[in-house]
This record gives structure tokens, C-alpha cells and sequence, in this order.
């Protein structure tokens, strides 16, 4: 994908953590079910952490890598709590500066962040116990590519479960399959579509206050907002899990 793309969320990183509208958001439509102290950006809820750490069953001492990290939150509450370790990789160096003061604020300062992306990992091959992604894989163009890279650094066996958007036209299973996965889970995120449409129309409702708190960083908010809501019924967001076959 073109650098441009990949940048657009650079001005909302550099305020996100200034709104209290976006925070307010959130909270109310999602109520307990928001993991706000991870500050994610996406549609992340406690719910689905729950079932990434059941599809990834981290052991102590593995490693995980989040690709599309942004500030890190998933990653660092799921590594912390299984005992892994942790690295978070995401094209933004604001999102990667952001997730190093989390996690130094959420007492995980071992995790280690850095710049990269799904086909920009830098790891060895075989390297990885198990890969996670929240709610990124949406914005890379080449999933061919993105997959095939996942596979290179995954240990056989290793996992691989991320949540994204699924249009019609977009076969992830069948890209896992050919990328050398067995698709072991495939399923909506639970109360995903009443509860997106709510965060944006809440976003439209309150567009004034949120562009006086985020910026310049409030337009892909009001854009994504505005544009989107007529798509999703017919684009789910799917959590789904593969392991690396042999
Ligand atoms: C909606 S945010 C999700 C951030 C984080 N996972 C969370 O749940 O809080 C999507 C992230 O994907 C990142 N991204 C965009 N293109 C990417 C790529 N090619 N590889 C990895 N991440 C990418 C963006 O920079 C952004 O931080």
C-alpha cells in the first residue's frame, strides 16, 4: 500500500490521548466492554481480548508479534498476561512512540515496539510463536504478500488470529490456505455492526468537538464516519485464527 495510505492516522496518533469526546464515545457506546486503559484505536472490546487469548493460548516465555500494533494496547495486555514477550510493529513511528510509553505505563516496559508492517517484519524466519493483528489487515492492499510474510516468520505450528473487516470480494481463508494455514476459526465479533454504526454516528453528532480536540487528526474519524456506515452491513468484522501448517 502507498505510503500515503499507511500515514493517514499519523495526525489522529499525535492527539488521540487529547480527546475526551472520542474517549466519551466509546465509553458509552460500549460501556465496560471497552478496554479504555488500552487506549485502542479500532473497535477492539474486552470481549474480543477474551477470545484472541483463548485462539492465540500464549504459554510463558513465547513470543508474539502485533502486527498493525498503533499504540499497542491488544498486544501488551495479551503478551502481560500470558507471560510472553512482545514485539508491535506498525508503519507509524507516532503509534510506535505511543505504544513505548504504554507500555512503560501499563508496568510492561520489556515489550519492545518498532517500525515495520505486514510485509516489512524483519524477523527470521520461523521466529514467531504467534502473530496477532487488530482490526489493521484492512488497510493492507497486497494480503498475498502480507500472509506469505506471516507464514515465513511463524514457527510451524505457531498461530496466527486477527480481527479485520471481510468484503465480499476478500477471501482471507482461501489466502491462508494458499499461504500454508488451516483456518481454525473464522466468526463475527460479537455485537460488532449495531455498536460501529452508534461510534459513528456519535462521531458525526459530535464532529465539532471532536475536530477542536484531534485536529487535522479528526478528518479520517469524520471521513471513515461519514463514508462508511452504507458498507458494513455487507462487510463483517470477522476474528479469525490459522496455524502454520508443517
Ligand atoms: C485501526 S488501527 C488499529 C491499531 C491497533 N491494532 C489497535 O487495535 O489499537 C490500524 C493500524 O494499522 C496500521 N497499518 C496500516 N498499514 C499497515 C501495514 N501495511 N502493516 C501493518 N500495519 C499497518 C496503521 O498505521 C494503524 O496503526
Amino acid at each position: 500500500m502507498s505510503a500515503t495510505a499507511e500515514d493517514r492516522y499519523a495526525d489522529f496518533y499525535a492527539r488521540q490521548l487529547s480527546s475526551p469526546t472520542l474517549a466519551g464515545i466509546y465509553q458509552e457506546v460500549y460501556g465496560e466492554d471497552h478496554p479504555e486503559e488500552l487506549r485502542p484505536f479500532g473497535f477492539v472490546t474486552r470481549t474480543d481480548l477474551a477470545r484472541f487469548a483463548e485462539l492465540l493460548d500464549l504459554r510463558p516465555g513465547t513470543f508474539l508479534v502485533d502486527l498493525g500494533c498503533g499504540r499497542g494496547g491488544p498486544g501488551i495486555a495479551l503478551a502481560r498476561a500470558a507471560g510472553a514477550g512482545l514485539l508491535g510493529l506498525d508503519p507509524l513511528a507516532v503509534a510506535v512512540e505511543g505504544a513505548r510509553e504504554l507500555s512503560v505505563s501499563l508496568g510492561f516496559p520489556e515489550a519492545r515496539f518498532a517500525v515495520g508492517g505486514f510485509t516489512a517484519t524483519g524477523l527470521e524466519p520461523g521466529s514467531c510463536d504467534a502473530v496477532l493483528s487488530v482490526d489493521a489487515l484492512w488497510m493492507v492492499w497486497n494480503k498475498r504478500a502480507a500472509f506469505a510474510e506471516v507464514a515465513r516468520v511463524l514457527r510451524p505450528g505457531g498461530r496466527f488470529v486477527f480481527s479485520t473487516w471481510e468484503p465480499s470480494y476478500v477471501d482471507h481463508a482461501g489466502l491462508l490456505a494458499a499461504a500454508g494455514f488451516t483456518v481454525t476459526a473464522r466468526e463475527e465479533a460479537q455485537r460488532w455492526l449495531e455498536r460501529q454504526l452508534l461510534v459513528y454516528e456519535l462521531v458525526r453528532a459530535r464532529a465539532t468537538a471532536l475536530e477542536g480536540e484531534l485536529g487535522p487528526g479528526a478528518s479520517v474519524l469524520l471521513e471513515e464516519a461519514r463514508d462508511t456506515p452504507a458498507a458494513l452491513p455487507s462487510t463483517p468484522r470477522v476474528i479469525v485464527a490459522a496455524t502454520k501448517t508443517g
